[in-house]
């Protein structure tokens, strides 16, 4: 080959990759609505700053025809650009090449980046969309999944790891994105199973459609599954710019901290009004969020499944911090099964990456039922007064109303290593209800009293006068003081500032185990 053939063999070459699967298969890829994997890259990153590794590699297998059937790249597009001028490695498999399924020359594609991510200390993004482990190659395609899990693993708690599920995301495609720290689908074309309908249909005689079994309200709403819902790629990868935007590059960084242009000491007298007379009457706790932290600005992860407990990112002063509070609109805002998985996770991914916790408590206690018990409150409920205990960050808590009960202890109460934990005025604090309590304690004097419901009536209120505020609370040195509700953020910004050098420690260990 002379010179210019050399030159003329890389222009194909590069042509090659560009062209993916093909035309047909573009279009086809287009028609669903979705993009392709080097459009998503190009959306994600910041214009230009992509650099592509690996771009050559084609498969090996020689079974089945595929000698015949060699596409350049494989299948799989990688290697790291920035977002926000900050480094991202990512990977996005490419549906029109074979399905986008997992091979074991694409997969040291995958494996490559995240390696370069875990010794540079960046995130990951994966955008999937992929039939999985590709048959042809049989076992290799398996043990190049378990080569990517096991780097999911390892790369959990040292870098941020995203997941977006932009297409159909079958078998071994879901594992990887389940280790992961965050899940995104898109509505209407993306779905994640292990067994699609088909087999289901053949094993159990269930009938389901594939939205129904693993689309994205789905895994939104009623697996937890996925954390947030996309209406299409390019909002999907909008989606991924700003979550990264509040989170720290690796678990040894703070995050990046953005210029606050919200005032340190505004305070909102509308925070006044906000808990209603009636302590059984509903708020919406994301509106106290959206007063106290920078701009009303709440990115809410896990928006659509266990409402009752609500959880995202936000600023104050610009800093990061890890935002957790109990719905009272949803279920009065009690902790089941599934909030307190949610919340654990959450809280344990703030820990790994040094954002601090600020917590906003209305907790009546945990659900009460059968359906609770049996399905293992008891270990689920755990998670998050495990997660909560073991965390080291800076921990705020504000009592907003109601710290009943072992929610009491579980929501970052002084006693698990709180380092700032307030009330608003408006705090009950006690080991249940007043009804709960009073019917417990005083059946028979109820029971045999001349008008019985005045005499409830009349116990009630001397209960509540006790315990129904946050006043026991604060004699004894469990919070460290009781504020107007409108000094919330000035309060939250100026504890944040004094534990910014927090450190604290665990018992040395190999791991804890957590009753996962
Ligand atoms: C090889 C595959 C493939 C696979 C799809 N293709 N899945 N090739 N291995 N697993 C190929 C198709 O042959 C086709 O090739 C192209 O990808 C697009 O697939 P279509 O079926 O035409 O597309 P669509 O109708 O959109 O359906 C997509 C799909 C479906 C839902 C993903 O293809 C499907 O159900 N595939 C199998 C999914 C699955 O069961 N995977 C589990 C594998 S086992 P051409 O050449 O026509 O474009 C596994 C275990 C790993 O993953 C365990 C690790 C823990």
């Amino acid at each position: 080959m002379n010179r210019e053939q050399r030159f003329a063999e890389l222009e194909r070459r590069r042509a090659e990759a560009l062209a993916g699967g093909g035309a047909e298969r573009v279009a086809k890829q287009h028609a669903k609505g979705c993009l392709t994997a080097r459009e998503r890259v190009e959306l994600l990153l910041d214009p230009g700053s992509f650099v592509e590794l690996g771009t050559y590699v084609t498969h090996r297998s020689t079974d089945f025809g595929m000698d015949r059937r060699r596409v350049t790249g494989d299948g799989v597009v990688a290697g790291w650009g920035t977002v926000d001028s900050r480094t991202v490695y990512v990977f996005a498999q490419d549906f029109t090449v074979f399905g986008g399924t997992m091979s074991e020359a694409n997969a040291r594609k995958i494996c490559a980046i995240m390696d370069l991510a875990m010794d540079n200390g960046a995130p990951i993004v994966g955008l999937n969309d992929s039939g999985g482990a590709r048959i042809q190659e049989g076992v290799l395609s398996l043990g190049a999944y378990a080569e990517v899990f096991l780097r999911n693993t390892l790369a959990s708690g040292v870098v941020p790891q995203i997941s977006a599920i932009l297409g159909p995301c079958a078998g071994g495609a879901v594992y990887s994105p389940a280790i992961t720290d965050f899940t995104l689908m898109v509505e209407g074309t993306s779905a994640m199973f292990v067994t699609g309908p088909e087999v289901i249909k053949a094993v159990t005689a269930e009938e389901v459609s594939f939205e129904d079994l693993g689309g994205a309200m789905t895994h939104n709403s009623k697996s937890g599954v996925a954390h947030f819902l996309a209406e299409d790629d390019a909002d999907c990868l909008r989606h991924i710019r700003r979550l990264l935007s509040f989170l720290p590059a690796n678990n040894l960084e703070d995050a990046p901290r953005r210029a606050a242009t919200d005032p340190v000491d505004r305070r909102d007298p509308d925070l006044r009004g906000v808990v209603p007379d009636a302590s059984d009457q509903p708020y919406d706790m994301k509106d106290v969020v959206r007063r106290v932290v920078d701009d009303g600005d709440f990115f809410e992860v896990h928006e659509h499944f266990a409402q009752n407990l609500i959880v995202g990112f936000a600023r104050l002063n610009g800093r990061s911090v890890g935002v957790i509070g109990n719905q009272p609109r949803v279920l009065a805002g009690v902790l089941d099964i599934d909030s307190s998985v949610k919340g654990a996770r959450f809280v344990r991914f703030c820990d790994a990456f040094n954002l601090p916790l600020v917590t906003l408590e209305d907790v009546p206690g945990f659900l009460p039922g059968t359906r609770q018990e049996w399905g293992g409150i008891i270990r689920h409920g755990a998670k998050l007064l495990y997660a909560y205990c073991e965390a080291t960050v800076p921990k705020l808590t504000v009592v907003v109303r109601k710290a009943y009960g072992g929610a009491y202890d579980v929501m970052s109460s002084k006693h698990i290593r709180g380092d700032y934990n307030v009330a608003w005025p408006t705090a009950e604090m006690a080991v249940m209800g007043a009804d709960g309590a009073v019917n417990i304690l005083y059946r028979e004097e109820i029971a045999k009293a001349r008008d019985p419901a005045a005499e409830r009536r009349r116990l009630i209120a001397e209960y509540n006068d006790k315990f129904a505020s946050p006043w026991v609370a604060a004699e004894l040195g469990y919070l460290d003081d009781v504020i107007e509700p409108q000094d919330t953020r000035p309060k939250l910004i100026a504890a944040l500032e004094m534990l910014r050098s927090k450190r604290q420690t665990l018992p040395f260990k190999k791991h804890g185990n957590p009753p996962l």
